[in-house]
């Protein structure tokens, strides 16, 4: 059998491109083309998981089926192959956010691992009593709930950043927080229930003002627009592979070297160690020493293809077209009567957070999904942000660069009839 290219670590010319249209997008994703309870799938679950191209499945593929090997261990070809494989991902995704080096780049499980990996590092050296780290409202969980464990054990301080009735960060608020006692700042470069795109290089800029640090939670912005990690001088920066067209159970963390130096590993075993004995161990360089045991190869080899597809369509254009095809969805939704859209935020990427007078979230998510529609219903991990509105769950159509206005004339379509009559498409079970 050929070694896939995947395998030699070149698994397409970087720098292909392709004219972006969101059909040319679609072609490529096989899921997009079943049928679900019986109609056409117009998937709009995004800003949970997105869909996966070909280019991803077949590169999983031919991992598994000419060039499965553990990496940085064993002398032999297939061990030097993936191991090639795995680091020229490393780079891609450094190449991707525009990080310094490969070096700065740690692979995790995704954004949730990453945040984690920094509390409990970075943060559990260097927070204590009296400081501060500043939490916008809008966050999701996974970047609030890690900051309140560690802050208890260090007797730091969590300070909610509050929001504006439009959904966006209140800055003057922000400014007013943050003081001598600011250790860190983190912040979504956009929300998974509002959709904001907070102003990240300029609260960056302010948050180093004081010497604080900042994280910013890229989770749901590295699949809507380009990120420039050295442009915005984040500290540290967190995605998910599933969330960029990739499989789950890889994700990264980008943290500026200098920073990434000082810090202590946070898992330990194996990879992650220069030296074990008894009497002393000594770890790994960066980024090795942080990444213990055996990680998820194929999801490397799924990342790095992912990052290929999407980097092969023009960035600008993928994102104007979202920008777009969100204005075209808001003005639409205006339609339903008694839609209610959360954040109508003008920075903002295709996340469309709703409610429907009379309907619970779960059942509005219920009637579209007998319409093949899929959506989110509930609190998506982000209660505060919910509790800002006053509710405890929402409905949510999240968009990406497959879409289609046609796909968001059936979501309106759906929503219109269960509005105004109450009643959706879905078929009556057999048993009923
Ligand atoms: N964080 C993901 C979401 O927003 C799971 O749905």
């Amino acid at each position: 059998m050929t070694t896939p290219d995947v395998a030699a670590g070149q698994p397409q010319p970087p720098g292909a491109t392709r004219g972006f249209t969101p059909e040319a997008a679609r072609r490529d994703v096989p899921v997009l083309h079943r049928t679900v309870n019986g109609r056409p799938l117009v998937w709009l679950d995004n800003g949970a998981t997105t869909q996966k191209p070909r280019q991803v499945i077949e590169a999983l593929t031919a991992f598994y089926a000419a060039a499965n090997s553990n990496i940085h261990r064993g002398a032999h070809t297939m061990a030097r192959e993936a191991t090639q494989m795995y680091e020229a991902g490393r780079a891609a995704v450094a190449e991707f956010l525009g990080a310094p080096a490969p070096e700065s780049i740690v692979f995790t499980r995704g954004t949730t691992e990453a945040i984690n990996l920094v509390a409990q590092s970075w943060g559990r050296a260097n927070l204590g009593p009296g400081d501060d780290v500043l939490v916008p409202v809008l966050e999701h969980h996974a970047n609030i709930v890690p900051w309140q464990r560690i802050a208890k054990e260090t007797r730091a301080r969590v300070v909610p950043v509050p929001l504006r009735p439009d959904g966006s960060v209140d800055q003057d608020a922000y400014a007013d927080l943050l003081s001598a006692r600011t250790r860190l700042v983190v912040v979504s470069h956009a929300s998974n229930v509002l959709g904001t795109v907070p102003p990240v290089r300029e609260m960056t800029a302010l948050a180093h003002r004081y010497r604080a640090k900042v994280l910013v939670d890229g989770a749901q912005a590295v699949a809507h627009f380009p990120v420039d990690v050295t442009d915005l001088d984040a500290d540290f920066y967190t995605f998910s592979g599933h969330k960029i067209y990739a499989p789950t159970g890889i994700g990264a963390l980008y943290a500026r070297p200098e920073i990434l130096q000082t810090m202590a590993p946070w898992q330990s075993g194996g990879n992650m160690i220069e030296s074990v004995s008894f009497d002393r161990t000594t770890y790994a360089p960066v980024p090795h020493r942080f990444e213990a045991g055996t990680g998820h190869i194929s999801g490397v080899a799924g990342l790095l293809a992912a990052l290929n597809w999407l980097t092969a369509f023009d960035r600008a254009a993928v994102a104007d077209y979202e920008t777009s095809l969100t204005a075209y969805a808001q003005q639409a939704l205006a339609q339903v009567p008694g839609l209610e859209l959360l954040g109508p935020v003008a920075e903002r990427i295709g996340v469309l957070t709703f409610t429907l007078p009379g309907r619970a979230p779960a059942e509005i998510a219920d009637r579209l999904d007998g319409d093949g529609i899929a959506v989110r219903a509930g609190h998506h991990c982000a209660q505060p942000a919910l509790a800002h509105y006053g509710l405890d769950a929402a409905a949510r159509a999240s968009l990406a660069l497959y879409n289609t206005r046609e796909e968001v004339d059936r979501l309106v379509a759906s929503l219109l009839q269960l509005a105004v009559t109450g009643c959706a498409h879905r078929p009556a079970s057999p048993a009923s």
